[in-house]
């Protein structure tokens, strides 16, 4: 069997690349190794910036977002029983972002792939990388306890932090960059209505929370929790307690809770890996990068990684011009930094560190109040948080 690309894994990375591709005309076999239902069963991003949204139209998977989806034009801060509103047109005229979640999103993506025939073999087990180096590059792979082979020319590791295509990178040519934040993010989703028509933010001294949202009738939450937490240690009332003791009380009290219908750990962490290439080899999305969920910037790193791939790949099949694939490591990695700088400031900004000193807590205080003081300020926060152009 020979395709043109193969594609390791079926997240939203994966199948954007695949649908974009199959559109232009080009062949792919998406490989993943869970089943359908368990990668639809993962609760993660809510927030999508513009560029995204542009794909996922351009991929013609975006009809149900357009309809669903909620578009914001800002968010709030809570800090020291007040709530700050950050105007993300603070940066440029008419700058949204638009909360639909990464559950539909990949829901929308599949969909697409079934009505236009795409592949995708899922329980793809023991996935192993050959000959990347040479003009033929291939993937094994064990399905349903059968060992299958596929030709390719291209490979894209679009598997995730925990995935096998970073790990065929030799261990002296890939540069890894990391910072462990020492707390998780405790996460709930709940069939009730959102505390608040846009997402709070809250810095509290008992630790950060957010409120999020997927739709008028559906909210989810995080707060912040040590490593060593377990979520079998969260019931459901310690958690609504925990979440209103962190909010302004105008938000907390009038906050409507009800039984979690998902409830997860996530722990924090900052990591790069470069290069994204090597020979036939290309990387995106959490394969090469995780970000620290704050700045809700993980899921959108994926995007510009996949456009810059997407339009390498193009020029390369259709028009014989290497000169996209030869920069992409380059060009996804300028912009991943940048997102990776972000995502590290708003979650200094924002957590209670577990070593902080008076002056720690003094600076990150005046952080705030130059932030709620400065419009040059808020309109770099907003700029960032709307998504840096690709
Ligand atoms: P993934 O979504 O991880 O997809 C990779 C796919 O590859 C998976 O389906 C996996 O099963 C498959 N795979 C892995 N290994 C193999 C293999 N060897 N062979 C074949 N297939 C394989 N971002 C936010 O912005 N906000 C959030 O709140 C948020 N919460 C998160 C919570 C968690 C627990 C995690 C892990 C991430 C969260 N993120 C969040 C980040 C965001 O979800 C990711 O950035 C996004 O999922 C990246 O998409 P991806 O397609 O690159 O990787
Ligand atoms: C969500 C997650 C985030 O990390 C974030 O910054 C904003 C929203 C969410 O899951 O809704």
């Amino acid at each position: 069997r020979t395709t043109q690309v193969v594609i390791v894994g079926g997240g939203p990375s994966g199948l954007l690349l695949s649908q974009l591709l199959h559109k232009a005309g080009i062949d792919t076999v998406v490989l993943e190794r869970q089943s359908r239902d368990y990668v639809l069963s993962r609760i993660r991003a809510g927030v999508l910036e513009h560029g995204f949204v542009e794909l996922m139209r351009r991929a013609g998977a975006g009809a149900r977002m357009d309809r669903d989806g909620e578009v914001h034009h800002g968010f709030h801060i809570a800090h020291q029983g007040q709530l700050d509103r950050i105007n993300l047109a603070a940066s440029a005229p008419g700058q949204t972002v638009m909360v639909y979640g990464q559950t539909e999103v990949t829901r929308d993506l599949y969909a697409a792939r079934d009505a236009m025939g795409g592949q995708i073999i899922h329980e793809a087990v023991n996935v192993a990388l050959h000959d990347l180096m040479t003009g033929h590059p291939y993937v094994t792979y064990v399905l349903h306890g059968e060992k299958c082979r596929i030709d390719t020319n291209f490979i894209v590791g679009a598997d995730g932090f925990h995935g096998v295509s970073r790990k065929s990178i030799p261990a002296d040519i890939l540069q890894e960059y990391e910072k462990v934040y020492p707390f998780g993010w405790l996460g709930v989703l709940s069939e009730t209505p959102p505390a608040a028509a846009e997402l709070i933010y809250a810095r509290h001294e008992r630790g950060f929370a957010l409120c999020s949202m997927r739709n008028a009738r559906l909210s989810r939450y995080y707060i912040q929790v040590p490593l060593t937490d377990r979520v079998e240690d969260w019931s459901d009332d310690a958690f609504w307690s925990e979440l209103k003791r962190r909010l302004p009380d105008q938000i907390g009290q009038k906050m409507q809770t009800g039984p979690s219908i998902e409830k997860s750990i996530a722990p924090l962490r900052s990591f790069v890996a470069e290069p994204m290439r090597y020979g036939t080899l290309f990387l995106a999305g959490d394969a090469a990068h995780i970000v620290p969920p704050t700045g809700a910037k993980g899921l959108n790193l994926a995007a510009s990684d996949i456009h810059y791939l997407y339009e390498g790949l193009a020029d390369h099949f259709l028009r014989g011009d290497d000169a996209g694939l030869d920069s992409y490591s380059e060009k996804a990695l300028a912009r991943v930094w940048k997102a990776e700088r972000f995502s590290w400031w708003m979650t200094g900004l924002l957590h209670r560190f577990p070593d902080m000193s008076p002056a720690d807590l003094r600076l990150q205080q005046a952080g705030l109040d130059y932030l709620f003081s400065s419009d040059a300020a808020q309109a770099s926060l907003a700029e960032n948080y709307v998504g840096l152009p690709y």
